[in-house]
């Protein structure tokens, strides 16, 4: 039997703190948000994040394995799993260009600066170095170039005089949180 308006299940990968999959898992939960956070992945057994998954009971597997060892038991689990979208959040490992073909659903991944400014690591200090007048984050899609892959949602904040790398990292946080679940509910608008 189909299920009708169910929602798209998604997996949330982290490796540490895990504010954005909190947050996911908050929203998911609203009536009227079109996802669930079906399956959580660390790469890091000591990832804050495990803690939320396990908390709200949703299945979580913390694999710490090299590449083919790692990217295989993943796809096994996406696939048993069926989840439909995987959304990187702190997810501090890169995706090899076989695991992206192979695994056929879209990819997101937030990254915290206007992309394509400040790809990579230590985009707040790099941001204010620069003296640029804004930052902010970039929900995209993942393709096999490191942060390039098309755009969903970018929101922007000041930076101000004031500013420094700790507490534009606490208001670029604040505009994640809102940025994945805006980008999610965008490209599952036209699902049933
Ligand atoms: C976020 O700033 C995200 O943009 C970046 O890593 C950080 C993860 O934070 N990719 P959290 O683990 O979701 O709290």
């Amino acid at each position: 039997m189909v299920a009708l308006n169910s929602k798209t299940k998604i997996a949330v990968f982290i490796s540490g703190r895990g504010s954005n999959l909190k947050n996911l898992i908050r929203k998911s939960k609203l009536k009227k948000n079109k996802y669930k956070v079906h399956l959580v992945i660390s790469n890091k057994a000591d990832a804050k994040g495990l803690d939320c998954a396990k908390k709200n009971k949703i299945k979580n597997y913390c694999i710490e394995k090299k590449l083919p060892i790692f990217e295989n038991n993943v796809l096994r689990l996406i696939k048993t799993n069926k989840i439909e979208v995987i959304c990187l959040a702190g997810f501090m490992r890169i995706l090899s260009p076989d695991f992206i073909k192979k695994v056929k659903i879209p990819i997101l991944n937030i990254h915290p600066s206007l992309l394509p400014k400040f790809k990579g690591l230590n985009t707040h200090e790099r941001a204010i170095n620069a003296k640029h007048k804004f930052s902010g984050c970039t929900v995209h899609y993942v393709n096999e170039e490191l942060d390039s892959g098309k755009k969903i949602i970018q929101k922007k904040v000041k930076i101000l005089k004031s500013d420094n790398a700790k507490s534009l990292e606490r208001k670029i946080l604040k505009l994640e949180h809102k940025a994945y679940d805006e980008a999610l509910e965008k490209i599952l608008f036209f699902k049933k």
